[in-house]
């Protein structure tokens, strides 16, 4: 019998945490596999945690084999092969990016330290806690034995609300449009960008510049993505919990599955080193990818006209001062 999924969630009496524990629990990352569950949360947060391990008991799934529930991170990163890196300071209204940035950053220092020092060397990492893409860089600058290719930040919340709202405007479902991208920064910064998009609509493959406006595409449809987050924040009054752990399972998945022939997603991951689309190493950036065998590789040589090489230059630009200002406050080089 082949070895159980050892599947970590921080934060994971959070909502987002709740969310994602029972499908994962359930067998959605591999069909079939059984799954231990690593729970990692802070101190004062084991009550709640405990009552999130008492209804993983009560749900009864055949795939779900046991559950830690720690607050000792050396217990929570022991021998994992997927930590979803969840737990952090969520963003409130009124909230700026520099804020968050201070508060979260020790969080992914320790734990890009115990990632280093307890998980598989093959663990597969998804940053969701924000600021996701500055967050998994510095746990990837401070786990001394992994590498670049263990880690990645979540853009698929973006690149599926993108999906889903050129599926609205041309009223077919979300699973006919395919090859939008995300590209820089989980912020207001990061651009989604449909110019090499496809949607299936009466059994013909056609590009959706063709059948939406060009404004709209830069104007409104990049507004309205890029502020979703906001526009739930103020809504709920919290921030996206259903979505956004559907997304981090999205990715997992994609990422241990692979994806289609003819098809790439959105994920953020450290710069290659050769620096595809003139995007400069040292920053965790979201790309166009494809997936095989677990290796993720950039879509490169796709057309980039001068409105989007303005928007790149701005998100990578932010991504850049970001990072001055995490490693600057943690000591780091
Ligand atoms: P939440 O506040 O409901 O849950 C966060 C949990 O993390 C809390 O239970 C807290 O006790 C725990 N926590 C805090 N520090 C921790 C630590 N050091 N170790 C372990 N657990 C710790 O927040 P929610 O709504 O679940 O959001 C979590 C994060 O995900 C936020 O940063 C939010 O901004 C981010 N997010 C990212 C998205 C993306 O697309 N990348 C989308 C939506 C949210």
């Amino acid at each position: 019998m082949s070895e159980p999924l050892r599947v970590l969630i921080t934060g994971a009496a959070g909502q987002i945490g709740y969310a994602l524990a029972f499908r994962i629990a359930n067998g959605e990352l591999s069909p079939g596999k059984k799954v231990i569950l690593h729970l990692l949360e802070i101190t004062p947060a084991l009550g709640s945690l405990e009552g999130v391990v008492m209804e993983l008991t009560d749900c009864a799934f055949p795939t779900l084999q046991g559950v830690v529930a720690t607050d000792k991170v050396e217990v929570a990163f022991k021998d994992i092969d997927v930590a979803f890196l969840v737990g952090s300071m969520p963003r409130k209204e009124g909230m700026d990016r520099a804020d968050l940035l201070k508060a979260n950053g020790n969080i992914f220092k320790v734990q890009g330290e115990a990632l280093s020092n307890y998980a598989k060397p093959t663990v597969k990492v998804l940053v969701v806690g924000n600021p996701a893409n500055t967050n998994a860089l510095i746990a990837l600058t401070t786990s001394s034995k992994l590498s670049a290719a263990n880690f990645t930040a979540m853009t698929r919340l973006d690149h599926n609300r993108s999906l889903a709202e050129i599926a609205s405007q041309l009223k077919v479902t979300a699973d006919k449009v395919k090859n939008v991208i995300i590209w820089g920064n989980h912020s207001n910064t990061q651009v989604p960008d449909v110019s090499n998009a496809v949607v299936e609509l009466d059994g013909k493959t056609v590009k959706v510049t063709e059948k939406i406006d060009e404004a709209y595409l830069k104007g409104d449809f990049v507004s309205k993505i890029s502020l979703r987050g906001g526009a739930i924040i103020k809504a709920r009054g919290l921030s996206s919990a259903g979505s956004a752990a559907n997304a981090a399972i999205d990715h997992v998945k994609t990422w241990i599955h692979g994806t289609k022939p003819g098809e790439f997603v959105s994920m953020a991951i450290p710069v290659p080193a050769n620096q595809p689309y003139g995007i400069k190493t040292g920053v965790v950036f979201s790309f166009p990818v494809t997936v095989t065998n677990g290796v993720i590789k950039v879509v490169e040589g796709l057309p980039v006209s001068e409105w989007l090489q303005g928007k790149l230059k701005a998100t990578e630009d932010e991504l850049q001062g970001e990072r001055s200002t995490a490693f600057g406050a943690l000591g780091l080089a």
